[in-house]
């Protein structure tokens, strides 16, 4: 069974509406974020594309926040993006972010028994090491300028072992094998989750967010803030007290001044 199949095989065994979920897959493709959009872009009415999901096995140009490139090799990793239109949800790129980190926290634990880090806002550490990175982009509707959907991006080094240099001793994997089958069920299992919380958020999201910050890498840590990226000078040391339920950090500076941040790249001492 190729790998489409596979996964809607699983969706299929999990999934209420199993038929409410469209899946896309090339072998290889620049970003599935760049996809998405471009599929976006062309679509009479984006509500078409809702629950679409788009899987490449390997990507040339998979891009991170900060258009960091991410590094995605083909088959031993799992890359793909989710469309979600919202309509009354009232979701923000952040809390989605938070949702999809939870939502491949459990599949990690599930199917390879693996307790994962994270790190506010988008990345999950397993053994110290980045497994997971997620982008979460909206798409803007040119008639109205309003966001008619997001992209939620995902990309998850499940075996690759070598990374290039630029990435450092940074990037790890989540374990040293893994089969055909087995990246199918942990993909399905993901998309199942992260739409599970997306459509319940009043029922979801409390326990969400309560795993996310008892997963949290950084509460209670010294970090250095960098809130403007490519503006070094304005990085200042700040002590991280907690995460707030709509995905802000809060953190005490040197002068004791506490701050909320909504983004800005974050460093551990
Ligand atoms: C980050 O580490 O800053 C986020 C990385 C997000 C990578 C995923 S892989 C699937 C999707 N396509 C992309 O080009 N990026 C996201």
């Amino acid at each position: 069974m190729n790998f489409k199949a596979e996964v809607e095989n699983f969706l299929r065994s999990s999934e209420k509406n199993p038929e409410r979920i469209h899946v896309i897959h090339f072998e290889k493709t620049d970003s599935t974020n760049t996809r998405a959009k471009n599929m976006l872009d062309i679509c009479k009415d984006v509500r078409q594309l809702n629950r679409t999901v788009i899987f490449a096995d390997e990507q040339t140009a998979g891009r991170g926040r900060l258009n960091r490139p991410f590094y995605s090799p083909a088959m031993t990793g799992l890359y793909f993006s989710v469309i979600v239109t919202p309509e009354r949800n009232a979701f923000t790129p952040a809390v989605i972010t938070v949702s999809a980190a939870v939502a491949v926290s459990r599949a990690v634990k599930s199917v390879f028994g693996r307790r994962c880090g994270i790190k506010w806002v988008n990345d999950l550490f397993v053994d110290g090491k980045k497994v997971c990175g997620i982008l979460t982009e909206g798409h803007i509707n040119q008639e109205t300028a309003q966001i008619d959907a997001f992209i939620i991006g995902i990309g998850i080094n499940i075996s690759t072992e070598f990374f290039p240099s630029e990435t450092g001793n940074k990037a790890g994997a989540i374990t040293a094998e893994c089969k055909e089958n087995q990246r199918a069920a942990f993909a399905a299992g993901i998309i199942s989750e992260l739409l599970r919380i997306y459509d319940n958020p009043e029922a979801e999201y409390p326990a969400v967010i309560n795993e996310y910050r008892a997963a949290s890498i950084l509460i209670g840590k010294e970090i250095t803030v960098t809130p403007v990226i490519g503006n070094e000078q304005k990085k200042f040391p700040a002590e991280v007290l907690d995460i707030t339920d709509d995905a802000k950090l809060k953190v005490r500076d040197s002068a004791g001044n506490i701050l909320l941040l909504d983004s800005g790249e974050v460093t551990l001492h």
